[in-house]
């Protein structure tokens, strides 16, 4: 997205997503918001986007139930008290998972958090106060500035999830904000993000169907620009110290109990990573 974009549709789509996941008959992961925060675009971007990636309501279940979790570990278990959703998007979990004495913060660019808070005003009983908002345009902007100008404490430990956003931004946006969170953020930081690998992105040896998932989101005007097959170097090079990565087809043995070929997630990939050696407790 640049900075003359309209708000992300994908992000309405990831939502609608949500919100089919939460009627699970057994829900790894609930979102009470996400129904009705998609409304019925979101749903419709997601129904067209199913014939393309059969398996993108599993995928994104995983991703948000895993995800959840490390929240859970960062606060409940390792004192962590400052939580940062990067590319937030319709994000709830500000509302759905507070505890005291966490401060969420929720940063995307200008245009989707617009639209989030114009639909956020509309939900009723949704508290909006939850989260403090901050807009930035990854692509120009420097992220830690912004949170910093809003008040997150830049000394103190946090948790970033950055969901579902490194795929559109291009190369050098995505190391100048990993870049940033490594050295303007306290070394004890998490980062989580999700990545795709770069042949999904540039368009080589993939499947039919493959292809078809990155013109939707081209049409959609939110084009895959990064991908990598290499993370741990990526993240070296950015100031990182410490990286774990997560299979999709382990996360959904655990979670959903078995193993599917076809489920296809060969170019979905999890990490986190820190500048430092975090404390142990971290999966
Ligand atoms: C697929 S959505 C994911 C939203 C959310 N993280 C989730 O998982 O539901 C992609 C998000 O990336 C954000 N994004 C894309 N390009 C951006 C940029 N240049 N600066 C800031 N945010 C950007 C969009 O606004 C959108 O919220």
């Amino acid at each position: 997205m640049d900075a003359a974009s309209d708000a992300s549709r994908t992000a309405l789509m990831v939502c609608a997503y949500r919100a089919r996941a939460t009627r699970w008959p057994q829900p790894i992961m609930h979102d009470p918001w996400a129904d009705a925060l998609a409304g019925p675009d979101g749903h419709e971007i997601a129904a067209r986007f199913d014939e393309r990636f059969p398996h993108m309501e599993a995928w994104l279940a995983l991703r948000v139930a895993f995800l959840d979790r490390l929240v859970g570990v960062a606060v409940d278990r390792l004192s962590v008290r400052q939580v940062v959703v990067l590319g937030a998007g319709y994000d709830t979990r500000a509302a759905r998972l507070p505890r005291a004495g966490v401060a969420f913060f929720e940063v995307d660019h200008p245009a989707t958090q617009a639209a989030k808070r114009e639909r956020l005003a509309h939900l009723a009983g949704y508290p909006v106060d939850a989260a403090h908002y901050t807009s930035c345009d990854f692509e120009r902007e420097d992220p830690v500035e912004r949170l910093a100008a809003t008040g997150l404490r830049t000394d103190e430990p946090t948790l970033v999830i950055w969901e579902g956003v490194m795929p559109y931004l291009t190369e050098d946006a995505v190391r100048a904000t990993l870049s940033t969170l490594a050295r303007g953020l306290s070394p004890r930081t998490v980062v989580a993000f999700d990545f795709v690998g770069k042949r999904l992105v540039e368009g080589t040896g993939i499947s039919a169907r493959d292809h078809q998932t990155r013109a939707y989101v081209d049409d959609l005007g939110e084009p895959l620009r990064y991908g990598t097959n290499h993370v741990t170097p990526l993240l070296a090079a950015c100031g990182y110290r410490w990286v774990r990565q997560y299979s999709f087809d382990e996360l959904a043995l655990e979670y959903l109990g078995d193993y599917d070929r076809d489920r296809q997630f060969r170019f979905q990939h999890l990490a986190i990573a820190s500048p430092s050696v975090p404390p142990a407790g971290w999966p």
